[in-house]
């Protein structure tokens, strides 16, 4: 491995994948220089992981904040700016190798666009990115030479049972999804669920905008459209499985009629470690899997009455354009009036469903149109918020 490859810029690092990320970095002791931070808000987390990994760059998201980062950190050594164009500058960061891209949502979009422009090995956990714009980020890596490893479980796990398989032996691609903490709510009590029970996740402890998702199965949705993307396969050979004990992470079916699974502990530190270290692998002394503990291991289809945000993603993903940008904001949206409990559980689909009907489709195939799309979606689903 190259020096500038042992270099990680994290976008995100005071959120869950982030101190996840900065974990793996001190189990790998030496191995990985922390040089560039980007977080939003939470300036007390920041300022330790300044402290303890000086980066030369750091950036948060208001400017009023890059002062009080400064005097809380007191590090002499590290330049601090701000915004989105703070966060686009370490994502380009010269002495970065590593792009780590753990922010959450649409605002991820950009800064992980600048490191793939930059021709970085992106580590991509921000799925957003890959809804919204996953055509215009395919193309810039092309012709910058960058490197996207996924992050996200599932993705890591077909990232590595593909290997170097030709797509055209592919003839499926199956995520898993724990069905979340409604797998088996009776189906007349999902609409008035509370953001409490809605961050209950029975399996992953993850940032509450994906746990909301994860319960809506939202998630999966995007983690659909992310895949199409990432593995460059058409929509028609991806599918889902509810699989409740979340061993099995995903499963590539060849066309020989042979099925490759990946599973693992469920934690997530192991998905991280993998898009840090490929195409080695390293001990870190992470959890190894214990299958006859966890016993039986099952699957089912994904019930659409049960999550109608889901059979919506999947509508977006084969009609693609600008449908996955409009899934994507009015969803934001809609999780983000969840989170501040502004309206219900039942809500987040009725909203998204509404954008949805109403959306015209256009191309979505530069960076100015996916902004724009993004903006309209996001005023169509405000309007939509019911006001209780
Ligand atoms: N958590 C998981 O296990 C998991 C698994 C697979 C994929 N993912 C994906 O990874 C991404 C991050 O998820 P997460 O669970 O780590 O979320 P999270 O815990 O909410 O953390 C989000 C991070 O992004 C920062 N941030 C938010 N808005 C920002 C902005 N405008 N500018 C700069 N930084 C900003 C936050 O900073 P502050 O906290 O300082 O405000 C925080 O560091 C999401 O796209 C998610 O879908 C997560």
């Amino acid at each position: 491995m190259g020096q500038k490859n042992g270099t990680i810029a994290i976008l995100g690092s005071t959120g869950s994948i982030g101190t996840s990320v900065l974990d793996i970095v001190d189990r790998l002791n030496g191995r990985f220089r922390v040089v560039a931070l980007a977080a939003g808000s939470n300036l007390a987390l920041l300022a330790a992981q300044v402290e303890k990994y000086e980066p030369a760059l750091v950036s948060v998201s208001a400017r009023r904040d890059a002062e009080k980062l400064r005097r809380l950190s007191g590090s002499r050594r590290t330049r601090i700016v701000h915004g989105p164009g703070g966060a686009a500058e370490v994502a380009r960061f010269d002495g970065a190798g590593i792009v780590v891209s753990a922010i959450t949502g649409m605002s991820g979009f950009g800064p992980t666009l600048e490191a793939v422009k930059a021709g970085r090995r992106v580590a991509l956990a921000n799925k957003e990115s890959m809804v919204v714009g996953g055509a215009v980020l395919r193309r810039e890596a092309a012709r910058s030479g960058a490197v996207i490893i996924p992050v996200d479980s599932e993705h890591s796990g077909v990232f590595q049972c593909l290997g170097r398989t030709r797509r055209r032996d592919v003839r499926r691609v199956i995520l898993t999804a724990s069905g979340g903490p409604f797998l088996k709510t009776p189906l007349k009590d999902l609409g008035t669920k509370t953001l409490e029970e809605a961050l209950r996740h029975p399996r992953w402890i993850m940032g509450k905008k994906v746990t909301v998702d994860s319960a809506t199965l939202m998630n999966k949705g995007l983690e659909l459209i992310e895949a199409r993307w990432l593995f460059d396969l058409d929509p028609s050979r991806l599918d889902v499985l509810i699989h409740p004990q979340s061993a099995v992470h995903a499963l590539v079916e060849m066309r020989d009629g042979s099925v490759l699974a990946q599973l693992s502990a469920t934690d997530m530190r192991i998905p991280i470690q993998y898009a840090l270290t490929w195409p080695e692998r390293l001990d870190s002394g992470l959890p190894g899997l214990d299958l006859a503990g966890t016993g039986r291991l099952e699957f089912c289809p994904v019930d659409e009455r049960r999550f109608p945000l889901f059979g919506i993603a999947r509508q977006a993903l084969k009609a693609g354009a600008s449908l996955p940008v409009a899934l994507n904001a009015a969803n934001e949206v809609a999780v983000g009036a969840f989170l501040a409990k502004k309206i219900f559980f039942g809500d987040i689909h009725a909203v998204v469903g509404k954008v949805m009907e109403g959306h015209r489709t256009r191309p979505a195939d530069s960076v100015e149109a996916i902004i724009d799309i993004d903006k309209d979606a996001r005023r169509e689903a405000r309007r939509h918020i019911p006001q209780r």
